[in-house]
């Protein structure tokens, strides 16, 4: 970090690199993020290859640098590029592993109070067809997960699966998965950890998280396109021959007509049709993130919205939400006698992009909370201290 104590990295030509920001002040990064010159012009360019040579010869002729988007996304995360699988999203992601265990009646999950609500409609969605127990541990009381809850419940109900969002979509909170992750490799437990909103924002490495699976997107805090997203597959989970329910053509080597294998590494997780300009983006997004460097993006990321929260808690009425000790480039608002909807739509008016959190996508977080919505708020490194300021005072007049 730099003097003032909150960059090292050289905000004026990223953002000259980032053509969004002439035009908007965009803190909806845990929405998309704006997407940098290199990775526009590497999508771009290989649409232009496709539509030149054909789809399928694009892809044969581009093989090289296919291969190294899965290098930059195992460099990312400190993973093997055989243990990376390329998914459409988070939510594939995330459907591919979770269909991977094969559930039987009786059997535990065990997860927080802060679980991305797509994954909870997943785990009961196999609690009432499978029946499949849940247990959601409790929160500590400075926010997120209990550690020695977790402990407990992995220790009195040996679970199949243990499953953690690492920063869920709805507030700054980071939770303590490689605490949770030491406890799953002691006792050879499945980890499955959703890292779709810290993927970009700062460092998430497998190694030290412990985990089976990792399941993240492009389009958030790395900067890649809409549309394309990975999975990380540990070796002992590819060990136990963990495949998904329904494995595609890419996912088995085929036997004969009775018999298939799954195929080698996390190869297995994939489907056969690939957006390849998306995931050469996202691959560049990788590299992109790497050059800069994952402590910087996240020591600047957090520093802007510290200061989010700093200056917005001086308006009056306004509610930070945001809880744990550990606090993202997430922040999260609420102010009374408004609508938080009102609120993010006046702030796109006066060219401020933010976004809407309601109830639907964290009903047990807004419950505990006493809301039913949230005007969030997700600054990147890219975007400077004047912006914050200009959002602070458009809130300020729209609320007084
Ligand atoms: C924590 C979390 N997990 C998963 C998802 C789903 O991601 P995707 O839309 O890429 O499937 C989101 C999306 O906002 C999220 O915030």
């Amino acid at each position: 970090m730099s003097e003032d104590g909150i960059s090292s990295l050289d905000i004026e030509s990223l953002r000259a690199d980032t053509p969004g920001t002439l035009h908007n002040i965009h803190l909806n990064n845990a929405g998309a993020g704006l997407m940098p010159i290199p990775v526009l012009l590497a999508i771009k360019e290989h649409l232009d290859f496709e539509s030149q040579v054909g789809g399928y010869e694009a892809s044969d002729k581009r093989e090289s640098e296919i291969r190294a988007v899965y290098e930059a996304l195992g460099s990312l995360i400190g993973s093997d590029p055989e243990n990376v699988a390329i998914t459409e999203n988070a939510t594939a992601s995330f459907i591919q592993a979770l269909s991977s265990v094969s559930f039987k009646a009786g059997d535990v999950i065990v997860t927080t109070r802060n679980d991305y609500a797509s994954n909870q409609i997943m785990y009961l969605s196999l609690q009432s067809r499978m029946g499949v127990e849940l247990v959601r541990v409790p929160e500590d009381p400075l926010g997120g997960l209990d550690v020695m809850a977790m402990e407990e419940a992995i220790h009195r109900r040996r679970p199949k699966l243990v499953a953690v969002t690492h920063v869920p979509t709805n507030s700054g909170l980071v939770q303590r998965v490689a605490d949770v992750g030491a406890m799953c490799s002691q006792r050879d437990i499945l980890y499955l950890v959703d890292a779709c909103q810290s993927v970009g924002q700062m460092p998430v490495d497998v190694r030290d998280i412990g985990c089976d699976f990792l399941s993240a997107t492009a389009r958030k805090f790395l900067r890649g396109p809409r549309g394309v997203g990975f999975l990380y597959v540990s070796d002992r989970a590819l060990d136990l021959g963990l495949e998904p329910l329904f494995p595609d053509m890419r996912a088995a080597d085929w036997i004969d007509a009775d018999l298939y294998q799954p195929a080698h590494g996390a190869q297995r997780f994939e489907n056969w049709e690939f957006p390849y300009a998306l995931v050469l983006g996202m691959g560049r997004a990788a590299e992109y993130a790497i050059d800069l460097g994952i402590e910087a993006i996240r020591d600047r990321a957090w520093a802007l919205a510290a200061m989010v929260r700093d200056r917005l808690s001086e308006i009056d009425k306004l509610q930070v939400l945001d809880r744990g000790i550990e606090q993202c480039a997430i922040a999260t608002v609420s102010v009374d006698g408004h609508n938080s909807s009102d609120l993010v739509a006046s702030l796109a008016e006066a060219g401020i992009n933010t976004s809407l959190s309601t109830r639907e996508y964290a009903v047990l977080d807004f419950d505990d909370k006493g809301v039913d919505s949230a005007v969030r708020i997700s600054p990147h490194y890219y975007n400077s201290e004047e912006e914050i300021e200009q959002l602070a005072e458009t809130l300020y007049k729209i609320v007084n």
